[in-house]
């Protein structure tokens, strides 16, 4: 009902829109329209209201499940959590459906890969997505590729900034993070009962106080973005890329996106450090590298970092 009140205000901003068309139109009495309208004024969005009716005058950059019609049902939003992997991990064991999405303001101990953690203060946009993916779970990594794919496609093309993809999954900018990723799977009876893709964007908010060599779309552009504008052109493109088949493309595409490949590389794992040059990934997403003595070896995880 919140989303369809603001719809309506949306498009008649420039007058004052009747409560008794709005509830004739909603279906609703004049009563529950005002509750909603109260509900929507205490979380930030400014309407107007006199005897005559009510007007949009701002909203707010908030992220609520209204704000998203296409998948609203699927959306859960909270203002603050520990991490949203795991409350997507808990909605997942309990059944919630593909392309479910937990959204948080902000996360007390967001989770960054290889047990890193990922600093969530306001401004940023953090949210996980649940997939129930039907593909074997050897290439579940491609899930993953479409998702930075899109990342770097959508934040060049709605915003004018040079994104580019590190293996595997982080979206530089001048060698700044911009995003990061994270996955988590459940496999069972040698199917992938869900796989969890975790992302943080560097939206509105100033990450360089916790990590310097980072940078933010505020940062980049000079301008505050809303954030819900970022959401909604990211979960348009990755519900459209992951319907293709087996996501047979999405290798080739993310080729074109990265800045990893051709480059000296250090590979960090939690158990050595590895030098050599990036030549490829096959198809499963493992980064090929060839060694200083000439040998090619496969790299299935790890942390990259680009040599100078
Ligand atoms: C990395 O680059 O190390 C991965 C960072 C992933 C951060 C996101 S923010 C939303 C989701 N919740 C978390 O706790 N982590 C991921």
């Amino acid at each position: 009902m919140k989303g369809e009140i603001l719809k309506i205000l949306s498009e008649n901003r420039e007058s004052v829109y009747s409560g008794e068309k709005l509830s004739e139109g909603l279906g609703v009495s004049r009563v529950s329209v005002w509750k909603h309208i109260k509900k929507l004024q205490q979380l930030g969005y400014r309407i107007e209201s006199s005897a005559v009716g009510y007007q949009l005058v701002s909203s707010p950059d908030a992220l609520y499940p209204w704000e998203f019609p296409t998948w609203e049902p699927n959306i859960h939003y909270y203002s603050e959590v520990d991490s949203t992997m795991t409350i997507a991990k808990e909605l997942a064991g309990k059944g919630s459906p593909h392309f479910t999405v937990i959204i948080a303001e902000k996360q007390r101990s967001g989770r960054g890969r290889l047990s890193r953690t990922w600093y969530s203060d306001t401004g940023g946009l953090y949210f996980t997505i649940i997939l129930r993916p039907l593909i074997p779970p050897s290439l579940m990594s491609r899930y993953g590729f479409a998702a930075s794919l899109v990342l770097a496609r959508t934040i060049q093309r709605h915003f004018d900034i040079d994104a580019r993809v590190k293996w595997p999954n982080d979206i530089l900018v001048n060698e700044k993070k911009l995003c990061g990723m994270l996955s988590e799977m459940e496999v069972s009876d040698d199917r992938v009962a869900f796989l969890n893709i975790g992302i943080g964007i560097n939206v509105n908010n100033d990450p360089t106080h916790m990590e310097p060599n980072a940078t933010s779309i505020r940062t980049l552009t000079g301008k505050t973005i809303p954030r819900k504008k970022v959401l909604t052109h990211f979960l348009e493109a990755f519900e459209k890329e992951i319907s293709r088949p087996n996501l047979d493309h999405v290798l080739t595409e993310w080729k074109k996106y990265t800045i990893t490949l051709g480059r000296e590389v250090r590979i960090v794992t939690t158990q050595d450090t590895q030098y050599g040059k990036a030549v490829d990934i096959d198809n499963t997403g493992a980064l090929v590298l060839e060694l200083p003595d000439g040998t090619v070896k496969k790299v299935f995880y790890g942390d990259c970092f680009h040599q100078p």
